[in-house]
């Protein structure tokens, strides 16, 4: 069996490359038109940072996982197309700034319609507005000239960082269908690839909307979870109060659960936002108003806690952080990833920029030109400097701010760090991984979201 993807980025790649490894008799290929990417994809320095990523790819490449630029002979020779194109919110017109843009996803509707000339099973796997496989059907069927597509929505969950443990060990897999006939035996031929490694009783089919729903509504439960936990953290500050007790308090009642319930300085990341602003834009479109301003208000939450951060960074330098050099530990939007999308570095950084800070930025894993990218900042530009490692970054600082919560910041040696700060030395600990007394004890003015 041959089967492909339209697009390799942070879902395609990973996705694609664990379904290679657990079916050894399928052959994968991954396509996409950014022909850089397919490159690096083929390469020793995969475009996707995830841990464990690059054994799998390592095992498989050459075998029966491939990457190519050229889509139309993917599509040709597949049974069964997956997509995994980006779905950006919208950025013009109608619902900009809420809608999904679907432009990318109707292209691959329309270039599956000219090329195909077989029978084709399309399997959405970007998180896409409900009814958006009717749209996709309904391209492919206009074009059918005698071919039968069947589309399934198949969304994926697996989270940044963990990406290919979420894969291999999924909680359930998901694939909607239509309930014809013909819809039925393409659920089941999708439900066979899975059924080589994930036990039959975690894979539920539903029609296409309650999957393409479920997406989106998994997508809103854990932000609105993140922003309801940070809710608190202000109250905490405010009190007296540890949001950590309170989080592990309230998560030990089973039906709270204790996942998902980490205050930080803001969720980022792809999903949550521009999933939940669709939610919200479908919500509104339906007449459902105060349905859609109680999910808007999971965002408004987040955009307050990140905006709250950094205003307390800057009454606690004085209220001025005016050429006062930075240092931002993090700009990733999760530990163990490369991706800065959403990151609530972005934000943090942006608004210490506006106040005229010098702000120097380390991360082990995001490159200068995507950090300078995210800032719309040039390489000549003097407030933004990168540094090489931690300590570096440190030198002569007012102030650390931790904002993504890598490991390797738990193990570094703060004496010596505190002793190569401006004094007072402050440090701002963004997501709870630090000891703040220990801190406090070697002379820092320590802070953490949710404590006194
Ligand atoms: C999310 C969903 O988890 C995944 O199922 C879906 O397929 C895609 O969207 P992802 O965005 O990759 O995955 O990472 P996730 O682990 O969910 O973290 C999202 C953001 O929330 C990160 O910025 C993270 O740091 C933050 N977060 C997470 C918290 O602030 N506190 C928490 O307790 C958990
Ligand atoms: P995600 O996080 O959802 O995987 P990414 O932006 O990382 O999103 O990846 C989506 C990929 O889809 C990009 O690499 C983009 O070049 C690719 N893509 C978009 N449209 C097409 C298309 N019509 N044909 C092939 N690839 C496409």
């Amino acid at each position: 069996m041959k089967v492909c993807c339209i697009g390799a980025g942070y879902v395609g790649g990973p996705t694609m490359a664990v379904i290679a490894q657990k079916c050894p008799h399928i052959e994968v290929t991954v396509v996409d038109i950014n022909q850089e990417r397919i490159a690096e994809w083929n390469s020793d320095h995969l475009p996707v940072y995830e841990p464990g990523l690059d054994a799998v790819v390592q095992e498989c490449r050459g075998k029966n996982l491939f990457f190519s630029s050229d889509v139309d002979k993917a599509i040709l020779e597949s049974e069964m197309i997956f997509l995994a194109v980006n779905t950006p919110t919208k950025t013009y017109g109608i619902g900009a700034g809420r809608a999904a843009d679907l432009r990318y996803v109707e292209n691959c509707a329309r270039q599956i319609a000219k090329v195909a000339q077989g029978d084709k099973i399309v399997v959405e796997k970007s998180t896409l507005p409900v009814r958006t496989a009717e749209s996709i059907k309904h391209i492919l069927t206009a074009n059918s000239q005698g071919r039968n597509f069947q589309i399934l929505s198949n969304p994926e969950f697996l989270a940044e960082g963990t990406a290919i443990q979420d894969l291999e060990s999924p909680d359930r897999v998901l694939i909607g269908g239509d309930p014809t006939k013909e819809g039925q035996v393409a659920v089941d031929q999708l439900v066979s690839i899975y059924e080589n490694w994930v036990p039959r009783e975690k894979i539920i089919t539903t029609n296409i909307w309650s999957s393409e729903l479920s997406k989106l509504t998994a997508n809103a439960f854990l932000a609105q979870r993140i922003s309801s936990i940070n809710a608190i953290s202000a109250l905490c500050e405010a009190t007296g109060a540890n949001v950590d007790e309170v989080a592990h308090a309230i998560g030990t009642d089973e039906r709270i659960g204790p996942k998902f319930l980490k205050a930080s300085v803001g969720f980022g990341g792809s999903c949550f936002k521009k999933d939940i602003l669709n939610l919200a834009y479908m919500c509104e479109h339906f007449g459902l108003k105060e349905v859609a301003d109680y999910w808007n208000s999971v965002i408004e939450m987040n955009d307050y806690q990140k905006k709250r951060f950094s205003a307390n960074v800057l009454s606690h330098l004085f209220n001025t952080v005016s050429h006062k050099k930075i240092a931002l530990y993090g700009f990733a939007f999760k530990k163990d990833t490369n991706d800065t999308r959403e990151s609530a570095a972005i934000s943090i950084a942006s608004d210490l920029l506006a106040e005229s800070a010098n702000v120097t930025i380390f991360d082990p894993k995001v490159s200068e030109e995507q950090i300078r990218k995210d800032l719309h900042v040039s390489d000549d530009n003097q407030k933004v400097s990168i540094a090489k490692d931690p300590y570096e970054a440190a030198e002569e600082a007012d102030a650390i701010l931790i904002l993504t919560e890598w490991d390797m910041f738990k193990t570094l040696d703060f004496t010596k760090i505190y002793e190569m700060m401006r004094k007072p030395a402050f440090i701002y600990d963004g997501r709870n991984i630090l000891d703040i007394e220990a801190l406090r004890k070697i002379g820092f003015d320590a802070q953490s979201i949710g404590r006194t």
